[in-house]
């Protein structure tokens, strides 16, 4: 049995373990640091000095530590590190790399450092059952061009390449063509960073990218650049024939990408920077919609652009821009593509497994496929649950497993909100019904409970659904799965009002018996209760948090905040006192 650990030096900082060409465990360092998009740096990226990154190195070890429990595997059975990172590749010594890791793996040959876009590439790979296609990968930015030596995986350029590279650039969007096994690079646009050049003027630092486009759109709007999720929420208010015709993002006929900061400095002067409620901004809510607009219509000329030359039924698509849910759907409705083949951990948590497959490959392991699917947590035995449950004041009762399912179905037709802590934990972004709050979809009060007291968003915001697949398009217009909130569907049925979004759109989640037993199961208690196959799912946390990962971040939270009832697998707890 091989064991490989790939690592993401990121925002969002991961580690992930193979084995055997096969994607056993993964967790974001945010989860176990408690502190959002928690990168896991290099002492020497740094200095040896600084208590930060000490504290990175006893992370990134706790996440391996993670991976390896979850997968039973030892810290000896490690063979190869594969790293990956969006910032400047530091290559490092092994010495600095053990004590990085936590200790020197007695089987341990190799390290591969990973093109970023590359390890993007490789994550999405995994998941399309090796059926040939265009793997289309776009972020903020990816690795510097002066990186390519230190790389020891290596990209293939394809003899039909359309190649925007400079030689101070950062690659911020590719393409590959994927031939079931081996890919090559179709497209590479990797503009220079230097302030020198004309089109870097007045960018304050951002890049000739659609993912820096959203980072200005996310500040812009509300004083963060990691807010690119409230834009595209917000985007659904804005009205196309008031936004400003001039293109700020956009595409030549011969794929060269451009974002004219100029004419953001000369347009936009209201930056939101108190972070203010934007639900009576239409100069807010229409530069959403402008950002949402431009970049479905800039990804779809280069998918065309990419598709004439590089005939296929089959997309795939990676990169934190593929968490756009709207241009998602666009994509698909576009049917340029027969498949688009979306996963849940697109953005960087996800390049260390695309870093750590990439390495399996160049090993020499069969490359193998896995159904989409973002659970890669530990399961947390009763014991654990028990000790930390112990640490609390709070009421519990320990369940039938037969019963579990009955009760919470029960409790959501009171129109009570449950935190839901199931199995292992999900790796992206969103909770998938592991890790959830789960509500009654069709109450009128549930949208505001959550908003005004666990989770303090804004009222504008949509919640997402979670359905059985096969019902789901009895209540969504929809064709097929959406297995992890990957999709933004029309819902049909006008009383499901907590989860739909202001344009009558929701970002649904599809669940079959195979993926989660135990969702699949729930939903079909709650239909017996409410009449709907349907839960309002979102992510289990405090607001600011990361998603909590183990049965005391659950405990935490729910002693915090206002859920009514917390299901610790079959320890259901109350908020009455003992
Ligand atoms: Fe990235």
């Amino acid at each position: 049995m091989s064991v490989i650990i790939g690592i993401s030096h990121s925002h969002n900082g991961s580690v992930a373990l193979i084995s055997d060409g096969e994607v056993k465990s993964a967790i974001q360092g945010e989860r176990i640091s408690r502190q959002k998009r928690k990168s896991l740096r290099f002492y020497s990226e740094m200095g040896v000095n600084s208590k930060v990154l000490k504290n990175d190195t006893k992370l990134t070890q706790d996440c391996i530590n993670y991976c390896l429990d979850a997968s039973g595997f030892k810290h000896s059975d490690i063979e190869v590190i594969a790293i990956s990172t969006p910032w400047k590749c530091h290559k490092v010594t092994n010495s600095e790399l053990f004590k990085y890791i936590g200790g020197t793996p007695k089987k341990y040959t190799k390290t591969f450092y990973v093109p970023h876009h590359y390890a993007h590439m490789e994550y999405i790979a995994h998941y399309g059952d090796l059926k040939p296609g265009i793997i289309l990968v776009i972020d903020g930015s990816g690795s510097l061009e002066s990186d390519r030596s230190i790389f020891n995986i290596k990209e293939k350029y394809d003899s039909k390449i359309t190649n925007y590279t400079h030689f101070a650039g950062k690659e911020v969007v590719s393409a590959y063509w994927f031939d079931g096994f081996k890919s090559t690079l179709i497209y590479r646009f990797s503009p220079s960073i230097s302030p020198a050049e004309d089109y870097n003027k007045d960018a304050n630092r951002l890049n000739q990218s659609i993912g820096h486009y959203w980072r200005w759109g996310s500040s812009y709007c509300y004083g963060s650049p990691n807010e690119a999720g409230k834009v595209m929420g917000l985007a659904a208010f804005g009205k196309k024939d008031e936004i400003i015709k001039e293109k700020i993002l956009s595409i030549s006929d011969k794929g060269w990408i451009k974002v004219d900061y100029q004419k953001i400095r000369e347009k936009f002067d209201k930056p939101n920077i108190f972070n203010l409620d934007l639900s009576k901004s239409k100069h807010h809510q229409n530069i959403a919609l402008k950002i949402q607009s431009e970049t479905e219509e800039v990804i779809l000329k280069l998918l065309l652009m990419l598709k004439e030359k590089y005939p296929t039924d089959t997309l795939y698509f990676s990169g934190g821009v593929a968490l756009n849910v709207v241009a998602n759907e666009r994509i698909k409705n576009s049917n340029l593509f027969k498949n688009v083949i979306l996963n849940g951990s697109v953005e960087d948590n996800g390049t260390a497994i695309g870093a750590a497959l990439a390495a399996s490959v160049e090993q020499g392991f069969e490359r193998k496929s896995s159904v989409i699917k973002d659970y890669y947590g530990r399961k947390y035995s009763n014991k654990e649950i028990l000790k930390a449950v112990s640490e609390y004041s709070f009421s519990y009762k320990i369940l039938d497993s037969k019963e579990i399912n009955k009760i919470a179905a029960e409790l959501i037709g009171k129109e009570k909100v449950l935190g839901w802590f199931q199995d292992g934990s999900e790796f992206g972004p969103r909770a998938l019904g592991n890790r959830s709050i789960l509500a009654n979809p069709i109450s009128p009060s549930t949208k505001h409970i959550l908003d005004h007291y666990m989770k303090s968003r804004e009222r504008y915001r949509p919640y997402a659904p979670v359905v059985i697949e096969e019902l789901a398009d009895q209540y969504f217009d929809m064709v097929g799965a959406s297995p992890v909130m990957m999709r933004n569907v029309k819902v049909l049925d006008k009383k499901l009002k907590a989860i739909t979004h202001f344009d009558g759109t929701a970002r649904v989640q599809t669940v079959n018996k195979k993926e989660n037993k135990n969702l699949y199961s729930l939903l079909f208690e709650v239909k017996k209760n409410i009449g709907y196959p349907i839960l309002l799912n979102t992510s289990f946390n405090l607001p600011g948090e990361p998603i909590i990962e183990s049965p005391h971040d659950a405990l935490f939270s729910f002693s915090r905040g206002s859920l009514d009832y917390l299901f610790l697998e079959n320890v259901l707890i109350s908020r009455k006192k003992q």
